[in-house]
């Protein structure tokens, strides 16, 4: 496993449930991150889908020191550099393209692409990433996909969203080549517009002394 994935491994075996944010005010996102770490996750997913998504992230980076900041839904190898200069610990996609996975083969920042099919994931792992996005994981033919997937492919680890939620992640966890789940569940955009910072404390709670 490279450096790159090893740093990876070190912050989802502290924290192996990876709450998806898509946000939409940048002031929300130091009270969201505080909100879940309450509740004993420390790393997130901020998702580059929002105009806000950058200087929240920054802000996370900034002022909550303790929360892992990951970088979603990057597209493009310019989107891979933002990530690292926004001070995230790490980046991910939910797919991968030839030119991602090569600049991001070509640095040090860990990253982790998203795969669906075989191929994606023999392209991703010739590229010497182990650590890969199964997404959208309930979509792509969920835990016997994933199943069949680590049949070729026995030490490449998955990170598993798209569908996950509270009653399924445990599932998902317990498969021995998934390493962390992903999802929007724990901080729903609803909660965050909110501000309703307890609610998303409880469901972090209980999704970290399920995990
Ligand atoms: C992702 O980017 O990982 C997904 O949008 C999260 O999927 P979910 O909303 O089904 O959790």
């Amino acid at each position: 496993m490279s450096a790159r994935d090893d740093s990876l491994m070190q912050i989802v075996k502290t924290s192996p449930v990876i709450p998806v944010i898509t946000i939409e005010r940048a002031d929300d996102a130091v009270p969201l991150a505080e909100a879940l770490l309450k509740g004993g996750i420390a790393t997130i997913e901020i998702a580059l889908r929002t105009p806000a998504a950058v200087d929240a992230a920054r802000a996370v980076v900034a002022k909550v020191p303790d929360m892992s900041v990951g970088i979603g839904t990057v597209l493009t190898p310019q989107n891979l550099a933002d990530a690292k200069a926004m001070g995230a610990r790490y980046a991910l996609s939910p797919g991968a393209t030839p030119e991602l996975l090569d600049a991001a083969a070509r640095g040090d920042f860990p990253y982790i692409p998203g795969v669906a099919t075989a191929s994606d994931v023999m392209a991703a792992v010739v590229s010497g990433f182990s650590v890969l996005k199964f997404f959208p994981a309930e979509n792509a033919g969920g835990i016997a996909a994933l199943r069949a997937l680590g049949g070729p492919f026995p030490s490449t680890r998955f990170c598993p969203t798209g569908g996950i939620n509270e009653k399924n992640f445990r599932t998902w966890l317990a498969e021995p080549n998934v390493v962390a789940v992903g999802g929007s569940w724990l901080a729903p955009a609803a909660d965050i517009a909110a501000g309703r910072w307890d609610a998303i404390t409880a469901r972090a709670k209980a999704a970290t002394s399920a995990a």
